[in-house]
Formats: structure tokens, C-alpha cells, sequence
């Protein structure tokens, strides 16, 4: 694990922005890896903006998203497709059959995730992750368990992620409570992975993810078997890990 501490959400945001613009460049066709959330809303504001100026291009580019609530359809802005369209995919020059987003409405959702495994699969697998991480330490919708779910699958929310969550509702009552999400295996297979977190609030989700045990009760601690992960926190997030993880940064 890589781990850059910057002093700013704007920073890491930048950090973050330029990794993915440099795999963008070397790799135009490169198969990219979306999360949804507050966090990742700054990388995606940066990338617009270096698309708008000195054109990087989005035209090859496939993007797998990590998950979405079951029961929202498309057009619901509560969705994570709606996020998506209304916060990256629009504003650039991505093709709409490159993009893939679990469906929240199919109607069997072993089927959906065994197709989405198969597409993930067939469009070559994800060349660069992004990920943000609950309070709980999960990544995507993968909730504290007793096991590690490998692939594409229905989720059960954890209560603490409803109450997190609910920020993007008008009342915690609309906050689905089941999710499909890509699994911890989909995750690991992607051949780089930034995990990205700021705020006080996910301090102990940090610790847990960057030096914990690894343990499907903290989903996040799998990384820290992932061989190319790079963590890029605020000071806020960092503060609870030990000095000696820091040092270096
Ligand atoms: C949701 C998403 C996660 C995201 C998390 C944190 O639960 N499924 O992918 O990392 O929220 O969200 P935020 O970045 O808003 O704190």
C-alpha cells in the first residue's frame, strides 16, 4: 500500500485526478472502475475540468460502477446512475455503451450479478479502481460480514450506512435497504486501486482498512493484499493511524 496524506479534500482530490489522467493517457481504452458518494465527487470535478481544457479524452474509455440500490430506477435522482450521469458521465466524452452500472430494477439479481461478473470479465477486467470507504469500513456495498462475498451480489445495508446515507434523502425511511454491489473478488482483480477518504468521520475506517487485521469485519482491510493499492487521505482521516504508518508521508 501507497499511502499519501494530503492537507486538503482539494488535494487529495488532485491526487487522485492526476493517476487517473495519466492512466487515461497511457492506456485511452483502459477499463475504469467508478464509486459513488460524496468522496470521489472532487476526482470527477478535476477530470472535467483537464477533459474541458486540454481535451482528455474519454472516447475509448469503459467504466464499470461499483454498485447501486435495488428499487431506484434509472431516472431516480437518488439513483447512482443519475449521480453518475449528473456528476461525470455527461460532462465528458465517454460513449453511453461503454458505460455499466448494476441494475438496481432487474428482476433476479443472482442473474444480474452473474451477467455483470460476465461483462466486467469480457471487456478485458478493471485496469484502475476507484473506491471510497463507509464509517464501517466498507467498500462499494460490501457491509462488515463473516465472510468476504467474491462477486457481484445482493446486499443487506448495515444500519450505520442507512444513517450515513440518509443525508442524500429527504427522510431516512427512502434510504433502500438492499443494494447490489461488486464483490470483494471483482475489487481485487483490478489491476490498481485508489482508495480515497477525508473527514474526521472516517478516521477509524482508515485505521481498520490501512493497518488492522484483515478481516471481512472491516471489508476495506483486504487491500492490504491488493499489490497496487494507493490510499490518498486528508490529515482528518489520517489521524488515527499510528506515526510510523505516517512517517513516511
Ligand atoms: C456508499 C457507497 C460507497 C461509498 C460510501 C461512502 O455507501 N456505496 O461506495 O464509498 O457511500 O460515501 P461518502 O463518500 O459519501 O462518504
Amino acid at each position: 500500500m501507497r499511502l499519501i496524506i494530503t492537507n486538503s479534500y482539494e488535494e487529495m482530490s488532485v491526487a487522485a485526478a492526476k493517476i487517473f489522467a495519466g492512466q487515461i493517457y497511457l492506456k485511452p481504452d483502459s477499463v475504469l472502475g467508478m464509486a459513488t458518494g460524496s468522496t470521489p465527487l472532487g476526482l470527477y470535478k478535476k477530470l472535467i475540468a483537464v477533459h474541458e481544457t486540454i481535451g482528455l479524452d474519454f472516447s475509448e474509455i469503459i467504466s464499470f460502477n461499483l454498485d447501486e440500490y435495488i428499487g431506484l430506477e434509472p431516472e431516480n435522482p437518488q439513483s447512482y446512475h443519475y449521480f453518475m450521469h449528473k456528476n461525470f458521465f455527461d460532462r465528458i466524452n465517454i460513449k453511453s455503451e461503454n458505460v455499466y452500472i448494476p441494475d438496481g430494477m432487474a428482476a433476479d439479481m443472482v442473474a444480474e450479478g452473474t451477467r455483470y461478473d460476465a461483462l466486467i470479465e469480457s471487456r478485458g477486467g478493471i485496469d484502475l479502481q476507484v473506491l471510497g470507504i463507509g464509517q464501517n469500513a466498507h467498500i462499494g456495498f460490501n457491509e462488515p460480514d463473516i465472510k468476504f462475498e467474491a462477486t457481484t451480489h445482493r446486499v443487506r445495508l448495515d444500519e450505520e450506512t442507512i444513517q450515513a446515507n440518509a443525508r442524500f434523502f429527504t427522510d431516512e425511511q427512502e434510504v433502500p435497504r438492499y443494494a447490489i454491489s461488486m464483490g470483494i473478488k471483482n475489487i481485487m482483480l483490478a489491476k490498481k486501486v485508489v482508495l480515497l477518504a477525508n473527514g474526521k468521520n472516517k478516521a477509524e475506517a482508515i485505521c481498520k482498512a490501512v493497518c488492522g487485521g484483515v478481516s471481512p469485519a472491516a471489508p476495506a482491510s483486504i487491500l492490504q493484499l491488493h499489490r497496487d493499492v494507493t490510499v490518498i487521505v486528508d490529515h482528518d482521516a489520517a489521524a488515527l493511524l499510528p506515526q510510523a504508518v505516517k512517517a513516511p508521508c
